[in-house]
C-alpha cells in the first residue's frame, strides 16, 4: 500500500509523512489520478527571519534633537571609529557609548519601551529585559555607504532614522539562508515574486522609522545619492545592540 500512494502522488507535491494510507486515498479521483485541490496545499514557515517596525510618534522634535546633537558629537570627535563606515568616503561612525550620554536619554527611553514590548510579544523570561549594550550615530553624505555587516556577540540590533532625505541608500537583508542561493529558480517574467521566496529585502529608510532585526542578518547600505543641498543630504542614523539581562 506504501508503494502505492507514492506512485501516485506527484512528484511536486511533499508527503507530510503523517498522513495515513486512508487519508491520502481519499484525495485521490475514481481513476487513479491525483485530483488536488489548491486549498488542500498547506504552507507552513519555520525559522522565520524577524524584523521589527515603528513609526516614533511625534519623531520631529526627537529628529530635531538628535541632528544636533549628532553634528556636536561629530565636532568633539571628528575622527570616530572605523566599522562598517568608508571614512574616505566621508562616512563618519561615532563611539558605541552614545546611550551612556544624557543627550540622547530620548532615544533610549524609547528603544527601551520597544525592547519590553518585544520580550511580551516573543515571550522572553519576565526576569530578563533587553538591555542596550552599545549605541552609535553615522552620517553618510552623499557617495558613502556601509560595507556588508552583522553585530557579534548581541540578540537584537536597530536603526533609527533620523534623517533620511530621498536616494539616501536603503538597508539591504541579504538571505541568512545562503544554501538558498545554490539554485536559482525561474519565475514569472514581470511579476513582483511572492514574498515567500525572496533572497533579498531592501527598506527605504524614513526618518522617524525604527527597525529592529536579529543581529545575526547580514546587512548592508547602499551609496547616499541625495541631491539634497548642504547637510540636507545627509542620511543619518542612530544604531545600537540589544542584548537580554537578568532584571535587577
Ligand atoms: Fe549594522
Amino acid at each position: 500500500m506504501g508503494n502505492q500512494v507514492s506512485r501516485d502522488t506527484p512528484d511536486n507535491v511533499a508527503s507530510d509523512g503523517e498522513s495515513s494510507d486512508s487519508e491520502t486515498s481519499a484525495r485521490l479521483s475514481e481513476d487513479g489520478a491525483a485530483r488536488l485541490s489548491e486549498d488542500a496545499l498547506k504552507l507552513t514557515r519555520y525559522f522565520p527571519t524577524l524584523v521589527f517596525s515603528l513609526d516614533i510618534p511625534d519623531s520631529d522634535s526627537l529628529n530635531a534633537h538628535l541632528i544636533e546633537a549628532i553634528y556636536a558629537e561629530r565636532e568633539r570627535d571628528d575622527s570616530g571609529v572605523n566599522k562598517s563606515n568608508f571614512p574616505e568616503l566621508g562616512s563618519w561612525h561615532s563611539h558605541v557609548r552614545l546611550h551612556k550620554d544624557d543627550t540622547f536619554a530620548g532615544l533610549v527611553q524609547q528603544v527601551d519601551a520597544v525592547s519590553d514590548m518585544m520580550c511580551r510579544k516573543l515571550g522572553y523570561h519576565t526576569s530578563y529585559r533587553l538591555k542596550i549594550g552599545t549605541m552609535w550615530s553615522i552620517i553618510n553624505p552623499p557617495g558613502s555607504s556601509n560595507r556588508a555587516h552583522i553585530h557579534p556577540g548581541c540578540i537584537w540590533s536597530g536603526v533609527y532614522y533620523v534623517q533620511a532625505p530621498r536616494n539616501s541608500g536603503r538597508l539591504e537583508f541579504i538571505d541568512p539562508r545562503t544554501q538558498n542561493m545554490m539554485t536559482q529558480v525561474e519565475y514569472i517574467p514581470g511579476t513582483r515574486r511572492p514574498r515567500n521566496c525572496w533572497t533579498k529585502v531592501r527598506y527605504q529608510p524614513v526618518a522617524g522609522r525604527m527597525l529592529i532585526f536579529p543581529s545575526w542578518l547580514y546587512h548592508s547600505v547602499a551609496p547616499n545619492r541625495s541631491r539634497a543641498k548642504g547637510k540636507n543630504a545627509d542620511r543619518i542614523i542612530m544604531s545600537f545592540n540589544l542584548s537580554q539581562e537578568k532584571r535587577r
